[in-house]
């Protein structure tokens, strides 16, 4: 399991998929492909150390595609001299400020849409879209799901069986901003306020500038004249920060009654990182997996009494003692090859600057490659500030027991957060906390109930364990998949690296957090998440007070969208030809 990674990354090498690599590397790597086929044969030590593998310049990991120019230059030109124009700036601007203007907030505890009237505001999300937007609305077809999910599918000339189509997500909805804070903004943050240089507002990066980009490059492509052979849907949802059970889920669902499995090409989605720069070199981080979630709780039950005659131990003195136990048995980092963070430090060990990429670092990679655990331990120790990418987090968030002074607590209750690293699963995370918490309620004759125990003892003392909500860890998308190669491509061509960088380099990256796409993993294994923005300048302040977005970087992400459906839809010619 652990190998598959490596394979993936020779494979690429070797095959080089629909886009010709470049004569060079093509080069290189056929004449020293032969010789370091020899020393493999004869001395397999040779390879294992990694050390040719992991040296900068070295073509064995994290090839990088070309840059990927539409075929239809036509329709690329006017976008650019468009996306280049004043008055488009101006206009597209405007639309973020006006869609920052409908506070679209979603809240844990709404009811369900056509009950619970908060929803209603989302009603005037899709008049404004419909009424900045005419000509996209007059050319796609528009579906709701569940009334506020709206999918925008905009038919290619080829069948969907034939070509794929292309998905982009946004939602509508935004963290809601608490009335106390609102004096902590800035600039209120419903009031769409531009400066000049920063749009400010409440989900100016999360996920408004996103779901405008996407819309405003369908309609910079059908003023261009171009018509689609492969299929382009847009979907909006309506409930991301909150479950996805309301939007995101009715929308996979009517997209998956109509395309099946793996029937879509590609998925794209915001992402938790963009450009960014790290160890000294510019990166385009595309998350290929998200961490997974679980909620768990624990009760402890005993039967009550008066304070003056207690047990050593009552609930809240047991549940301590097992919350102890699990914050003294923390999840062990390791950084494996099937965790995309490990995809991204081989491109940082081949394209950062030698000097600033830790040698420390660089020496264990071979290592982990070959799945060798200690290497894989000390790699996650030694890259401790990053440690929540290379391993289970866990965070007790809740704990509920005893009501009067006096009374003897009948219950004691908590609840712990967990994300999970992308190589474990729900059930070994429930193996963990059943193994920690068992012993313990023997040591103090309880009944012990597992997370699929029956629950049929009627003894009041016991110890429960429970899941609440539960996400396995989303499936890692191919980096050697034709559609990877095709936005790889187009991040090259429409983006550009940071500072005096030479070259912007495409990576694998993690997602730590989750988006609408865990509900989505059937259609596709190609869901990649990447925001064409510098996001370290913009996405930091999602969440918190005085979100923006900077302008200047906003305008253009509608080039690199309407470049990625021109470039995807040009691979469809390659198929049929
Ligand atoms: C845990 O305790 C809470 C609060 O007392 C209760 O609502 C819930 O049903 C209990 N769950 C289990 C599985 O025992
Ligand atoms: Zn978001």
């Amino acid at each position: 399991m652990e190998q598959k990674q490596s394979k993936t990354a020779i494979q690429w090498l070797l095959i080089g998929g629909a886009i010709a690599i470049g004569l060079a590397s093509a080069f290189l790597s056929i004449s020293d492909n032969p010789l370091k086929a020899l020393f493999t044969e004869r001395f397999p030590s040779f390879d294992d150390s990694g050390l040719d593998k992991y040296t900068p310049g070295s073509q064995s990991v994290c090839q990088q595609v070309p840059k990927l120019s539409p075929k239809n230059e036509k329709a690329q030109q006017f976008i650019r001299d468009k996306v280049e124009s004043p008055k488009y700036q101006e206009e597209i601007i405007d639309k973020l400020s006006g869609i920052i203007r409908i506070p679209s907030e979603s809240y844990d505890e709404l009811g369900p849409i056509g009950q619970d009237e908060r929803w209603d505001i989302f009603y005037d999300v899709e008049k404004f879209i419909k009424a900045k937007y005419p000509t996209v609305f007059s050319t796609v077809k528009l579906d709701h799901a569940n009334t506020h999910g709206l999918i925008l599918t905009w038919e290619g000339s080829v069948p969907a069986s034939k070509a794929k189509p292309i998905l982009m997500l946004a939602h509508q909805d935004v963290v809601p901003v608490l009335a106390d804070n609102v004096k902590e903004w800035t600039h209120p943050p419903y009031e769409g306020h531009f400066d000049g240089e920063l749009i400010w507002g409440r989900g100016a990066t999360d996920d408004k500038g996103y779901l405008i980009s996407i819309i405003e490059s369908l309609d910079l492509l059908i003023e261009s004249g171009f018509k689609p052979k492969r299929t382009v849907i847009l979907a909006f949802g309506c409930d991301e920060e909150i479950s996805g059970e309301n939007c995101a889920k009715p929308i996979s669902n009517l997209l998956h009654d109509r395309y099946g499995d793996n029937g879509i090409y590609l998925i794209m989605d915001e992402g938790s990182v963009g450009i960014q720069k790290e160890f000294d070199q510019s990166f385009a981080m595309v998350s290929v997996a998200e961490k997974g979630y679980l909620d768990v709780g624990i009760n402890v039950t005993s039967t009550g009494g008066h304070a003056s005659n207690p047990p050593d131990h009552n609930v809240i003195g047991i549940l301590s003692e097992i919350v102890m136990a699990i914050e003294n048995s923390p999840f062990p980092g390791k950084v494996t090859s099937k965790n995309p963070m490990f995809g991204f430090l081989e491109c940082a060990a081949v394209h950062a600057p030698e000097s600033s990429f830790p040698k420390s670092v660089r020496n264990k990679l071979g290592n982990v490659a070959n799945g060798i655990s200690k290497a894989q331990q000390d790699l996650a120790r030694e890259l401790d500030n990053m440690r929540y990418y290379f391993r289970t987090s866990q965070s007790v968030g809740k704990i509920n027991g005893g009501v009067k002074i006096n009374a003897i607590p009948e219950t004691a209750s908590t609840l712990i957060n967990l994300r999970l690293s992308v190589d474990t699963s729900i059930a070994q995370i429930e193996e963990h906390y059943e193994n920690l918490v068992e012993p313990i309620a023997r040591k103090h004759r309880m009944v012990f109930e597992g997370f699929h125990s029956s629950r049929e003892s009627s003894d009041p003392r016991k110890v429960s364990l429970f899941g609440v909500d539960a996400l396995e860890p989303a499936p890692v998308s191919p980096v050697d998949a034709e559609a990877f190669k095709i936005l790889s491509g187009t991040i090259k061509h429409t983006l550009k690296p940071l500072g005096q960088d030479n070259e912007l380099i495409v990576t694998p990256y993690l997602m730590p957090a989750n988006t609408d796409t865990k509900c989505f993993w059937a259609l596709t294994k190609n869901i990649y998440r990447f925001t064409p923005i510098n996001l370290v300048d913009n996405l930091n302040r999602a969440h918190t007070t005085d979100e923006f977005i900077r302008a200047d970087e906003f305008v253009r992400e509608p080039l690199f969208f309407a470049s990625l459906v021109l470039n995807a839809d040009d691979a469809v010619e390659q198929d049929t030809s």
